[in-house]
């Protein structure tokens, strides 16, 4: 039995830009994946997933990756997690040389799925990290991210950044710009996540900014300014020891990322990718005194992220209408866990 587990994350800024070459920034948070593997001595695969919940959000299945688990989720949902459990599997036995490999698989993870916080990545590094190390071919952890990132793209058509398979399997906050992904340095950033018990579908959310783009030069335009976003956004996070944010103490550096969180929200609406919930989240977040707030990940339903080093913005959510979780994320300084 091998068992590794892999962080989910929020966007700090840059989602669905980054799809189109722009950068990004998301944060690996303390919220994990943790899958299981058990070489077969046959060719099968058999996945269970006793646990696939944030509270209340519980999905339940066990079978070969072709059956239909019983689940209280969207059936798309639970095709795509399996989906990506399928493309782990072919990444593995193909990083492995061993096309015929069969798996026992158990997930159990802390991440909704579909809410913005990568739980498709973390299963995705975890699963190609376990089952390689299960063959007894472990391979590094740029290997993994590379592997997981062709996986999840096979799943998403083609429509995937590296951004989130390669921040759940490094950790800490990255930068990624097309194929070029950095860790970078982030001050002890206080976010907190409101979560409306919803999700979205990624494939229809990056087809939809997809469609925009192509029919209106200024959609085209506010992904260019995602990206200047992020772009001064960096410059408070890891700022140049030259540069005018250099100057200015951690709380300051935080309140500026906090606002450009805000700019970076209403760039999102604007393309569609809001949601009622995720709106009444953000507000909320922003009356309660956040720095700024932002919908995290794909978007349509799921979770936004704020940044509130006092209590306010917790209480606040909890007590919001269509908030049906709210917590404090710690920042997870490791990736990918060999845990066995
Ligand atoms: C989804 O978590 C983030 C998107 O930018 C898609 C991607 O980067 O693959 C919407």
């Amino acid at each position: 039995m091998t068992v590794s587990s892999a962080p989910g994350k929020v966007y700090l800024f840059g989602e669905h830009a980054v799809v189109y070459g722009e950068p990004a920034v998301p944060c690996a948070i303390e919220r994990r994946a943790t899958v299981r593997v058990e070489a077969r001595d046959d060719d099968h695969v058999r996945v269970s997933a006793t646990d696939l919940s944030l509270d209340g959000f519980t999905v339940e299945y066990a079978g070969s990756t072709d059956d239909r688990p019983d689940v209280d989720v969207p059936a798309s949902l639970v095709e795509a997690a399996m989906g990506y459990i399928d493309a782990a599997v072919e990444q593995a036995r193909d990083a492995a040389d061993a096309p015929d490999a069969g798996f026992d698989i158990t997930v159990e993870s802390e991440i909704p799925l579909g809410a913005g916080l990568g739980s498709s990545a973390a299963v995705t590094v975890a699963g190609i990290d376990a089952a390689t190390r299960e063959l007894g071919h472990a391979i590094p952890i740029e290997e993994i991210a590379d592997r997981a990132y062709r996986a999840e793209s096979n799943v998403q058509e083609g429509q995937a950044s590296r951004a989130d398979t390669f921040c759940s399997a490094v950790g800490g906050a990255v930068r990624v710009e097309g194929d070029d992904c950095r860790r970078i340095d982030a001050p002890d950033l206080p976010i907190v996540v409101g979560f409306d018990g919803g999700a979205g579908d990624t494939g229809e959310l990056v087809a939809g900014v997809r469609a925009l783009k192509e029919q209106y030069g200024f959609a085209n335009d506010t992904i260019g300014t995602i990206g200047d976003i992020v772009r001064t956004g960096e410059r408070y996070l890891d700022p140049d020891p030259e540069g005018p944010a250099a100057t200015l103490d951690e709380t300051e550096r935080i309140e500026e990322i906090g606002r450009l969180m805000d700019f970076n929200h209403g760039l999102l609406e604007s393309l569609g990718v809001s949601s009622r919930s995720l709106d009444s989240m953000v507000w909320a977040a922003r009356e309660a005194g956040a720095h700024g707030a932002k919908l995290t990940g794909a978007g349509g339903g799921g979770c936004i992220a704020a940044l509130d080093p006092t209590p306010e913005t917790l209480t606040a959510l909890r007590f919001t209408p269509g908030c049906e979780e709210a917590f404090r994320a710690e920042l997870a300084a490791d990736g990918v866990r060999r845990l066995e």
